[in-house]
C-alpha cells in the first residue's frame, strides 16, 4: 500500500455539496503532483457521486444490510453504485456497536470497496485489525479537530497500535488521525509506523484548502 492521505470532509459547510467539490478538485491536482501519495476524499454519502469522478472516494459511512425493507439504511451496493472505491467504518463521531463494525467490513469485502475501520484506543484496534479492514485508523477522539496531533499528544497510543495490529494481523496497514496540521505532524506519524493520515479541520476549515494540503503533502517526501 502507498502512503495514504485521507481527507475527511465530514459534514462542515466548507465540505458540503459544492464544497466538496472544490476540495476533491484540489485533491485531484495535487494527487497528479505528488503521484507516491494516495489522496482519497470521505464524503458524505450524499455528496460521494457528485465527487466520486474527480477523486478516490470514501464513503462516510455504511450500514452492514443487504436490499430489503432499510429504510433511511445506507446500502453497500448503493455504496459501490455511488462510485465510491471505499467506506469509512466506525469514524469516532459515528460509532457502531462491535458486531455492525464487523459486518460492514465484512460487507466491504465482498463488494470490493476499500474499509477504512476506526478505532478510539489499543484495545479497539486489535479486536478491529482482526476483522481484516483494508486500513485501521487510530483517531483518539479528545484530540479531534483540536489542531493538537496525535503524533505529538500521543506518539506512544500510534506506536503501540501499529506493535498490536502486527501482532494481530500484520497485513492491515495503520493509519492515524486526530488534530495533524502540518507536515510535522504527518512526518512523525510514519516515522512511528503509520502508512498514513487522516485529516479533516486543517484542510477543510483552512482559508486556503490547497496550501493547507501541499503543506501535509510535504510530510510524505
Ligand atoms: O477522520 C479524521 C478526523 O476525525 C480528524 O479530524 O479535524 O482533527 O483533523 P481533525
Amino acid at each position: 500500500t502507498k502512503p495514504t492521505l485521507i481527507i475527511n470532509l465530514k459534514t462542515y459547510e466548507q465540505g458540503t455539496g459544492r464544497g466538496a467539490v472544490k476540495i476533491a478538485k484540489i485533491a485531484r491536482k495535487l494527487s497528479r503532483k505528488h503521484k507516491k501519495v494516495s489522496i482519497m476524499v470521505a464524503a458524505q454519502p450524499i455528496d460521494t457521486p457528485l465527487i466520486s469522478d474527480i477523486v478516490p472516494t470514501l464513503c462516510q459511512h455504511m450500514d452492514p444490510i443487504e436490499y430489503g425493507a432499510h429504510t433511511g439504511h445506507i446500502l453497500p451496493q448503493d455504496v459501490k453504485f455511488s462510485g465510491a472505491v471505499g467506506v469509512l467504518i466506525n469514524h469516532s463521531e459515528d460509532r457502531m456497536e462491535i458486531g455492525d463494525i464487523e459486518q460492514s467490513i465484512f460487507y466491504a469485502r465482498k463488494y470490493k470497496l476499500i474499509s477504512v475501520a476506526c478505532a478510539p484506543n489499543i484495545s479497539l484496534s486489535k479486536t478491529i485489525a482482526s476483522f481484516r479492514p483494508d486500513f485501521l485508523a487510530i483517531e483518539p477522539p479528545e484530540l479531534i479537530g483540536t489542531g493538537v496531533s496525535v503524533s505529538k499528544a500521543k506518539p506512544e497510543i500510534i506506536k503501540k497500535t501499529v506493535d498490536v495490529v502486527k501482532e494481530t494481523n500484520p497485513k492491515v496497514p495503520v493509519l492515524c488521525g486526530a488534530g495533524i496540521s502540518t507536515s510535522e505532524d504527518v512526518s512523525k506519524s510514519l516515522e512511528l509506523g503509520a502508512r498514513g493520515v487522516l485529516v479533516a479541520s486543517a484542510v477543510v476549515k483552512a482559508e486556503n484548502p490547497e496550501k493547507a494540503m501541499e503543506e501535509l503533502l510535504k510530510g510524505f517526501e
